[in-house]
């Protein structure tokens, strides 16, 4: 259930491997293809992308960065993903490319995508599953299935299908959000640069060479009406402030996030499986969410695959254990570059901020926990061997 990153990239190894899947989304093919959201993927992230055949377009148009800076106090500090990690880097890719070339690959496949079709309901968890869809015309018809994949985002309704006696969210909401814009303008530096400044966090990122993509911090109750292009653009070099010079250009998408973490557990009911956005939240400091969704996936295809290629279990039974292992990783790393970059308005906070911050210039060791989990090193990479190489 869902065409984003995660249902898409589960039915195509599903395909892979001989096994037949349905993608139900409720949006339309030009919705999901068009909808904006982060864009760096982990080195594993990529070579996962890439054993499935689904890599071409991004190793052509992607950029790699070979690390990426902070501002504060004053100065850059620049983390070498390389020389931190014995090797490993970033490519900057939109998750609505990833999106587009999985689609691409489905249907190209012969595979069954049906856009416009909202799940709205499942029945029979423990048996032959039936899900329950409305097309576009408002009639409903019915799939039955071995199996359903949650893939169906923050706002899905498969969570809700998990019995409220097993389900167990754990989250926490910060009072700000980030406001974006995608704009046609070369961006303010040829690697990202997240800024901690006392007026709010900044973050320079990008889509290409002439596209930019920034976002500043804004209270969570903050609307877009209140904030005009000329005061984004204007808000964004105070932030900066002297580490670069920022290029103003037509803003081609404007958007307000709110910043949250959740867990869902246990990600398994019956032979309902959750993955990506419909199991975990994170905040996109550090851009781990379609990163997350891929390792959820990796994990079930191959759970899947063994119990129909040899009749086993195990791996479908182990699926919460092995994701929690992943998804509490990188919750923490969302989590703590979340508290390291954003204003607290809180002294004790902000204390502790900046000794993180001085840390992490000072010590190499620092240096490294954020470049191995920037990379990918503790999810996506330890998930490469097992996408069958294609
Ligand atoms: N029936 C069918 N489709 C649904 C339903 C439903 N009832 N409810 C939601 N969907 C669709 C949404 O329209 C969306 O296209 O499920 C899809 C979920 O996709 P994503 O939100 O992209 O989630 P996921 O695939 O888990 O990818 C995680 O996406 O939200 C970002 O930051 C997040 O990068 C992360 C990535
Ligand atoms: C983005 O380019 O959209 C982006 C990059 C890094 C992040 C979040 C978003 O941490």
């Amino acid at each position: 259930m869902g065409a984003g990153p995660a249902g898409l990239l589960l039915s195509h190894l599903l395909h892979q491997a001989g096994v037949r899947s349905v993608v139900l989304e409720t949006r339309s093919r030009a919705y999901v293809e068009q909808r904006v959201r982060a864009g760096v993927l982990e080195d594993g992230t990529r070579q996962i992308l890439l054993r499935a055949g689904v890599g071409e377009r991004m190793e052509r148009q992607g950029l790699v960065h070979e690390g990426v800076n902070f501002a504060f106090e004053g100065s850059l500090l620049h983390f070498d993903f390389p020389a931190l990690t014995g090797g490993h880097t970033i490519t900057v890719y939109g998750q609505q490319e990833v999106v587009k070339d999985l689609i691409r690959a489905r249907l190209d496949a012969g595979g069954d995508v049906r856009f416009e079709a909202e799940a709205v309901r499942l029945e029979d968890l423990d048996g032959v599953v039936r899900v329950y869809y409305r097309n576009p015309d408002g009639s409903e018809d019915c799939l039955e299935a071995d199996f359903v994949a949650g893939c169906d985002g923050s706002q899905g309704i498969c969570r809700g299908w998990l019995p409220d006696s097993v389900r167990r969210v754990h989250q926490r909401a910060y009072p700000f959000a980030w406001l974006g814009i995608l704009a046609e303008a070369p961006p303010a530096s040829h690697e990202l640069i997240y800024v901690n400044h006392h007026r709010g966090f900044a973050l320079f990122s990008m889509r290409s060479p002439h596209l930019s993509r920034n976002y500043i911090q804004v209270r969570a109750e903050e609307t877009l009406e209140e904030w005009p292009d000329e005061r984004i653009w204007e808000e964004l070099q105070r932030r900066l402030d002297r580490a670069a010079q920022i290029t103003v250009g037509p803003v081609r998408e404007k958007s307000l996030a709110p910043l949250r973490s959740l867990v869902v557990e246990p990600m398994q009911h019956g032979r309902l499986f959750l993955a990506g956005d419909a199991a975990h939240v994170v905040p996109p400091t550090g851009a781990k969410g379609l990163n997350l969704a891929v390792c959820d996936v990796v994990v079930l295809a191959r759970a899947l695959v063994d119990y129909y290629r040899r009749g086993e279990e195990a791996g479908l039974r182990a699926y919460t254990d092995r994701c929690l292992e992943h998804v509490w990783q990188a919750e923490h790393f969302s989590w703590w570059m979340t508290q390291l970059l954003h204003r607290l308005d809180d002294p004790f906070e902000e204390g502790m901020q900046r000794a993180q911050l001085r840390a992490l210039r000072r010590s190499e060791a620092a240096r490294r926990y954020l470049a191995e989990n920037y990379t990918g090193v503790h999810t996506s990479l330890r998930y490469v061997d097992w996408v069958p190489a294609g």
